[in-house]
């Protein structure tokens, strides 16, 4: 029935890691292979089949458009005392680094009949469905929800109404350094296994 094997499901599980965008080459991912990452998103799990996930994806100029926005963003929203040179220039170049850069967004259906926290882990199941399929391209991907991710300004410039919500960006790219280790406490430390 299944043609795939659990020991090769493990292994993009757990070799999947976050390079952040300062690691990347400057290799373009094919607009293709960006579609299939996006095709994986489409079959996370989603409670009353609402589909609550929406992606804009920022490539080529459009970079330069998100990186403008957070720029603008920074420098009009930031108090003198707070105001830091080095994040301006990080929200400048973190983006223009990336091959793409999808924009991640929980769209809130109108009835609400499903709890929001709902949505938004049906959202979050999608991310990771995609951070597993780019790990499988061999594709460096961050989750990343610094900034201006959760402002009014940010849904304002995504075009997002007032109960949708964006959940961070999902950098795409080639690494000639990628990431490779992280740890995780030991899952038994996470559990309660009760059986009477
Ligand atoms: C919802 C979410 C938001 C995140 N936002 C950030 C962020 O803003 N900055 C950051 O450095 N890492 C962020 N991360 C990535 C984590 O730092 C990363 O997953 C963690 O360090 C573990 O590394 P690994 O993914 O390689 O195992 C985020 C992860 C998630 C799930």
């Amino acid at each position: 029935m299944t043609d795939f094997s659990v020991d090769s499901l493990q292994h993009v599980i757990q070799s999947r890691r976050s390079t952040k965008p300062r690691f990347f080459n400057g290799e373009m991912v094919d607009d293709d292979v960006v579609w299939k990452i996006l095709e994986s998103a489409r079959w996370a799990p989603t409670h009353g089949l609402t589909q609550p996930w929406y992606f804009k994806v920022y490539t080529g100029l459009g970079l330069t458009t998100l990186a403008d926005f957070q720029a603008n963003w920074y420098q009009q929203t930031t108090t003198p005392d707070k105001f830091n040179p080095d994040k301006l220039e990080r929200l400048k170049t973190n983006v223009t680094k990336a091959s793409h850069v999808i924009v991640l967004c929980m769209k809130r259906q109108l009835s609400e009949a499903i709890p929001e926290i709902e949505e938004i882990e049906a959202v979050a199941c999608a991310v990771q469905n995609m951070a597993l399929t780019a790990s499988a391209y061999s594709i460096c991907s961050f989750w990343g929800s610094g900034g201006p991710t959760y402002t009014d300004e940010m849904k304002a410039f995504l075009g997002l109404g007032e109960r949708d919500r964006c959940l961070g960006y999902l950098y795409l790219g080639y690494s000639d350094t990628p990431a490779t280790t992280s740890t995780r406490m030991p899952i038994q430390s996470k559990v309660d296994w009760i059986n009477k």
